[in-house]
């Protein structure tokens, strides 16, 4: 197919597999960009010399185009560094001031994908150059900045940048969310929670449990209950019960809350998480799960089998064609 978004980025289908931090491997990247569409590889929190043996991995998987997503809240200048090294061909950009880092990604020819949360900020982001807009409504799991629902937001964003392709993100979980945000003028779509549910995926089981069964319902969006390593940054999850005794004790402060400094789980290289850290419940995770943040969109209630990544792009894209022509 053509439209703005395949052909600027050289793809067939109009799906992004949305960056999600360490439950994006390259497995599943690589799936996703076979499978037509564009995966996105979350690597912002690897050390370069990491980064860049998944880089390699990915190119080892497909020969399709990929993307890099990088967090400006962290800087990831040498993160940077190692996509232009690698000549990563499109780098996805999230959270915080990007100037200086669009520019230079821009003058290595490398493609640059900004996601914003009002029209304001998709302009600010097309003056800096922007290849694509990620418009990313407050349904969407995992960090959001804006506070402003996907089918508001698009027809918004579309409005103010022009030609610049707008990718919609947020609640998008099947074909009817992919017809509904080509009617709202986007050009393809950004999935991150149905994603969770792919084969491809490191999803610790008992978070694919919750995700299976859980209602558009179950999750909340809290300016600040997982803010312990990363501050300031809004974010949607699974209710769960540290949500639920927090929610109890009156939303206090960090300093103030109930079970703070327990310790729920180590990572593989034995990094302690505690509860209220903004991490990620992946599948080599050892301990308590449950209480740890489960992102989440609210799309989730659309998310009911595990299915492999090609299989979720070409249910989402036939299902869409029933419905509209593209
Ligand atoms: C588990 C999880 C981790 C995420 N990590 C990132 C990330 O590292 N970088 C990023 O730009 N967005 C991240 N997000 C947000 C997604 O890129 C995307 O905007 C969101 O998943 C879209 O909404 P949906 O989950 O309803 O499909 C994450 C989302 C989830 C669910």
């Amino acid at each position: 197919m053509a439209n703005a978004f395949c052909s600027r980025f050289g793809v067939t289908q109009p799906i992004v597999l949305a960056p999600m931090g360490r439950v994006g491997p390259p497995e599943l990247v690589a799936a996703v960009s076979n499978a037509g569409g564009l995966g996105l590889a979350p690597l912002w929190t690897d050390s370069p010399d990491k980064m860049r043996a998944e880089i390699l991995r990915i190119k080892e998987l497909t020969d399709k185009p990929f993307g890099v997503n990088l967090n400006m809240d962290f800087r990831n200048e040498e993160q940077l560094d190692v996509c232009l090294e690698q000549e990563v061909e499109v780098i996805s950009i999230f959270w915080g001031d990007s100037a200086n880092f669009v520019e230079r990604a821009k003058s290595h020819g490398v493609k640059v994908i900004i996601t914003a949360g009002t029209s304001s900020s998709a302009q600010d982001a097309v003056d800096l150059g922007a290849d694509a807009i990620c418009a990313q409504g407050w349904e969407a799991g995992g960090h959001v900045e804006g506070r402003v629902s996907t089918m508001a937001l698009v027809p918004s964003v579309v409005d103010v940048v022009g030609d610049v392709p707008v990718i919609a993100a947020g609640g998008i979980a099947d074909g009817r969310g992919l017809a509904a945000a080509l009617a709202l003028g986007a050009s393809a779509v950004w999935i991150g929670t149905r994603f969770l549910a792919a084969k491809e995926a490191p999803t610790h089981p008992i978070y694919l449990e919750r995700l299976l069964a859980a209602s558009e319902d179950d999750t909340e969006h809290y300016d600040d209950l997982y803010d312990l390593v990363w501050p300031n940054a809004p974010h949607r999850a699974l209710k769960n019960s540290t949500s639920e005794m927090w929610e109890a004790a009156g939303r206090p402060p960090l300093g103030q809350r109930p079970g703070e400094g327990d310790v729920l789980a180590t990572r593989p290289d034995g990094v302690k998480i505690q509860r209220y850290a903004s991490a990620v419940a992946f599948a080599e995770l050892e301990g308590e799960i449950e209480p740890l943040p489960m992102w989440s969109g609210q799309g989730v209630g659309l998310v009911t089998k595990v299915q492999s990544a090609e299989e979720i792009v070409r249910e989402i894209v036939e299902q869409a064609k029933t419905i509209i022509h593209f």
